[in-house]
């Protein structure tokens, strides 16, 4: 059997060995925006988890655009300096290719770590002001956000295109940019948190005049050869937000705005957001995005084990997939997958040793 999971793709220039990705994944570890030795260890760990690449946590692009006071960000030089060492370690000891996910939380910043409460941050705690198409909050008690003028999108669009540039030049091989889990850009796309009754809300194409405005900026300073990539909400799991319907139109005017490629997650637009928890509950919306589109799609939740994983590749229903949890739980999820899948995968040198053809243990394992 040749597996598919373990065939190479290209996106842009970039060429992954696999279309096994680790999904961004917060660590609320870092000192005002700046990565820490957590980053080092836990960011060089899954650079050696076998998976073609590695995409670092949402990273934010301005300081109160921040979810909570341990986020990482890219709005200061120090920002940048300390990303680049951690690159610079996950290259020279790891695998995977390496990309960022640029975000705002928008009216969702200002809270507490999710080991703390994940609740809103109090005054106590060094709340600030937060911002949004509207001036609604995510939930009850939750801060108000003032409702964005035409001043403060220039802010933010200019924020995304410097923190796009200082990714550049930390040496990222690809720029992903959040618009999914009710953070800023998804918060003004949703009907649920857009009420504006200007331009930049009401019909979908208002709502999406913002968010493909600040992905113009960035295209424009992130190199073709780059690729550029964008996580969208699969649905809303609310009645009254965004669908599968919606996506699909996403990713068409995504793809128009210079997107290489789409990752299709869900949820998060406001409290009441329930989503399932079934196997691969993403993928029927990723596989319309990306028969409808015609671009690269990455689908994400709940797939966790390697012939589940091979089966939504194989089967066409996504050219990637990106797993979370499973990362954490097993850092070496992408060279047990290939020995299940009879693939080949690359790992250290210092570890070649538990490779299954160089140590009979590797079939005895439980
Ligand atoms: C600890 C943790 C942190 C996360 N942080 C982010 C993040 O920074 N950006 C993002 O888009 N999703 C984030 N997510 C969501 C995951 O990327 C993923 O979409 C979700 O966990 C579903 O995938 P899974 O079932 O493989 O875990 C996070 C998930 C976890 C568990």
């Amino acid at each position: 059997m040749t597996s598919v999971l373990f065939s190479p793709i290209r996106l842009a220039d970039l060429e992954l060995p696999n279309r096994i990705v680790v999904s961004p994944m917060c660590q609320y570890s870092a000192d005002d925006g700046v990565a820490s030795d957590w980053h080092m260890t836990h960011l060089g760990m899954l650079a050696n988890s076998g998976a073609g690449m590695l995409v670092v946590e949402a990273t934010h692009v301005e300081r109160r655009g921040r979810i909570t006071h341990g986020c990482l960000g890219l709005y200061s030089d120090a920002c940048e300096e300390a990303l680049e060492r951690v690159v610079l370690h996950c290259r020279h000891i790891g695998t995977a290719k390496l990309a960022i996910q640029l975000a705002h939380a928008g009216r969702k910043a200002s809270a507490q770590r999710p080991w703390e409460g994940a609740k809103p941050l109090s005054e106590a705690e060094d709340a600030w002001p937060t911002i949004g198409p509207s001036a609604l909050p995510f939930g009850p008690g939750w801060h108000t956000p003032r409702a964005m003028t035409e001043d403060d999108m220039a802010h933010v669009s200019a924020s995304f295109t410097d923190a796009a540039k200082r990714s550049v030049n930390v040496g990222f091989d690809a720029v992903e940019l959040h618009f999914a889990h009710g953070y800023l850009l998804h918060s003004f796309i949703s009907p649920l948190s857009n009420k504006r009754n200007d331009a930049y809300g009401g019909s979908f194409e208002s709502r999406m005049q913002f968010p493909l405005g600040v992905v113009r900026s960035v295209r424009a300073v992130v190199p073709r050869r780059i690729p550029l990539g964008a996580r969208i909400t699969g649905t809303d799991w609310v009645d009254g937000g965004l669908t599968a319907d919606d996506a699909v139109a996403m990713g068409k005017a995504l793809k128009a705005a210079g997107v290489d490629y789409i990752d299709v997650s869900s949820a998060n637009i406001t409290p009441e957001s329930r989503w399932p928890t079934d196997p691969g509950f993403n993928v029927p919306a990723a596989e319309r995005v990306r028969h409808e589109c015609g671009l690269p799609v990455r689908a994400v939740g709940m797939i966790t084990n390697a012939k589940q994983a091979e089966a939504i590749v194989a089967e066409g229903r996504a050219d990637m997939v990106a797993l979370a949890r499973a990362f954490l739980d097993d850092p070496h999820w992408a060279w047990h997958a290939a020995q299940t899948l009879d693939a080949d995968v690359a790992r250290p040198i210092q570890y070649a040793r538990t490779a299954p053809k160089l140590w009979p243990g590797a079939a005895l394992r439980g």
